[in-house]
């Protein structure tokens, strides 16, 4: 591998790491100072962190190939995988905030909501629907699966889709950022559109 791209690697996974490291920062001002950068519900607002990376790394995640595609820059696929896999980390964390947080990891609580609060039968559903695609990432099992790998991939738009349904199904304090990432995902499906019917 050339060395331009091993270090534009480490700017993309350095770049994808900042919201740790910001969400570090506030943690630690946090200890010193409690509600001064988290608020009055620091696990709530936690929460809410790691649900907003996921929703824009998702979209970030998809629009690598349109950008590939649009500029005609090939390369810029190489780091749709890195994307990817760190949506799927920032949901992972968005879903034990939850757990540690709101549920206090009481199953009881996670079954209740599960069955009466379609919002997190949504989110949940989009989080297992993203699991196959983080463990099938690798160039090993791309080979093993050939072309079905392709057509497991296509998962991520119901996971996307899912993702901002939840998220629109929970807002509570005004639509502007949840229509927004939505009309992206519904940009970002249109170019697929023309360039599948440019195609065929
Ligand atoms: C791909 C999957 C998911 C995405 C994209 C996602 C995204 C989000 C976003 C963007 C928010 C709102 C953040 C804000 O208002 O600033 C949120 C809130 C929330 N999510 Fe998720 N989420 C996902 C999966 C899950 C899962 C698996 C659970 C739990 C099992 C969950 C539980 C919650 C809860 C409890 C809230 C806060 C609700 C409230 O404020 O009352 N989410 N999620």
């Amino acid at each position: 591998m050339q060395v331009s791209v091993r270090l534009l690697k480490v700017v993309v996974f350095m770049t994808l790491s900042l919201p740790l490291v910001w969400l570090g920062y506030a943690v630690s001002r946090e200890l010193s100072n409690p509600g001064v950068v988290l608020g009055a519900d620091p696990g709530e607002a936690v929460l809410h962190f790691f649900g907003d990376w996921t929703v824009r790394l998702l979209l970030l995640t998809l629009s690598v190939s349109t950008m590939r595609r649009l500029f005609r820059q090939p390369a810029i696929g190489r780091y749709r995988r890195m994307i990817g896999l760190f949506a799927f980390a920032y949901a992972v964390l968005h879903m034990l905030s939850y757990l540690g947080f709101l549920a206090e990891f009481e199953w009881r609580i996670v079954l209740e909501d599960f069955v009466d609060r379609t919002y997190i039968t949504v989110g949940i559903s989009a989080l297992l629907l993203l699991l196959p695609l983080a463990l099938t990432s690798t160039r090993g099992w791309q080979r093993r699966l050939g072309r079905r790998w392709r057509r497991l991939h296509k998962l991520v738009y119901p996971a996307m889709g899912l993702g901002l349904l939840h998220l629109l199904w929970l807002t509570k304090d005004g639509y502007a950022e949840p229509l927004l990432y939505c009309a992206i995902f519904a940009g970002l499906m249109v170019e697929r559109l023309v360039d599948w019917r440019r195609r065929t």
